[in-house]
């Protein structure tokens, strides 16, 4: 089964042709970084527009490189949520469009669900289960047991930011360009993270759930002075601001990995299944080559957002009866919509 993919939930127009759930014939990603990075973050409106003057163009690309006519593709899928409202909405009409003209049923996909389902298409091999998921991205930070497809139980998540958000803020702290996570990443590669200590956030009672908001906060006051706000001066020289990075980020990533070993451990995980923006860090990949548990990276291309993870999900799931499917920029969390262990 051919599926056509389509991602439009926030800066990245995709789209992607994927057969069977599994092999990727194409995988195209416009990035509009360049268009946001002047305002330091996704200006929305900017964001919808940008989509609609590039998707034709993308949907094309990824059917000549998949070397497919539109009229062999089986389904449609598209992002269906979360994300921003405008950005969704080109990808949800163009979707309908081409379901509606080519009479080709139309499936709604999880963006979230999508990117842990990015990692399991990095291998043919079956991956053991129960499997412990990690989500970590730019909205969500989540650790669930994954039972088999589709069946999830929630284990923890952040109670403030998430990860990825984490990363994003800290940047800007440092003054760096917008998308911020990989240039804390580039920063933190020059840095001795020992030269500053952070602690990783505790929730009461809740060894696994997650807390990035302290964090983030003790990076502003090492950096702008206790009491600052994200608007004050440095008050360090700039020479030190590599070793805030790789203390900043060996906490947050030390902090993940901790608590994957022990959520594996405590829910009797034998994989570990890794998804999201944050999944691209090499440190974090890094830190866990040790892992005694398998780890699923999403393969190239397929951890920060694309439209080949929308494709590979949308083969699992039932297509819509009818063209009757809206834009959901709060889409409830996906552990939440099916059947709990
Ligand atoms: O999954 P994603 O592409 O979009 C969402 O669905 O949110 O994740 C984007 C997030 C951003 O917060 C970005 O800063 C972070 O992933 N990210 C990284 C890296 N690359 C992207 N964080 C740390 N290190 C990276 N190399
Ligand atoms: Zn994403």
């Amino acid at each position: 089964m051919l599926i056509l993919g389509i991602e439009t939930t926030c800066d990245e127009t995709a789209a992607a042709v994927v057969a069977d759930g599994r092999t990727i014939l194409s995988n195209v990603i416009a990035s509009q970084a360049l268009v946001h990075q002047p305002f330091g973050g996704v200006v929305p409106e900017l964001a919808s527009r940008e989509h609609l003057r590039r998707l034709p163009r993308v949907v094309e690309q990824a059917l000549q490189e998949a070397r497919i006519g539109i009229r062999q593709v089986d389904r449609i899928a598209v992002a269906q949520g979360p994300g921003l409202i405008g950005a969704l909405l080109v990808g949800i009409n163009t979707a309908k469009g081409l379901a509606l003209s080519l009479n080709r049923p139309l499936v709604g996909v999880n963006h979230v669900e999508a990117h842990l389902y990015a990692a399991m298409m990095g291998t043919s091999d079956p991956i053991p289960m129960p499997a412990l998921g990690v989500v970590i991205s730019g909205g969500h930070t989540a650790l669930l047991k994954i039972e088999g497809q589709g069946r999830y139980q929630l284990i923890s998540t952040t109670i403030d930011d998430a990860v990825g958000e984490a990363f994003d803020k800290v940047a800007a702290l440092l003054g760096l360009p917008y998308p911020g996570g990989p240039e804390v990443e580039k920063l933190a590669r020059e840095g001795d993270p020992s030269r500053y200590t952070f602690k990783a956030g505790v929730v009461k009672g809740k060894p696994l759930a997650f807390s990035f908001s302290g964090l983030k906060t003790s990076v502003l006051y090492a950096v702008k002075g206790v009491g600052s706000d994200k608007q004050s001066a440095l008050a360090v020289p700039k020479e030190d601001l590599p070793h805030v990075a790789a203390a900043f980020q060996e906490t947050a990533l030390g902090d993940l990995v901790n608590k994957i070993t022990l959520a594996s451990h405590l829910y009797g995980c034998r994989s570990v299944v890794i998804g999201g923006g944050v999944s691209h860090n090499r440190r974090l990949r890094d830190l866990l080559l040790s892992s005694p548990l398998p780890i699923f990276w999403p393969p190239p291309g397929l951890a920060l957002d694309n439209a080949a993870m929308i494709a590979g999900l949308a083969y699992h799931q039932a297509p819509y009866e009818n063209l009757d499917l809206s834009a959901e920029p709060r889409l409830k969390p996906f552990w939440l919509s099916h059947n709990v262990t």
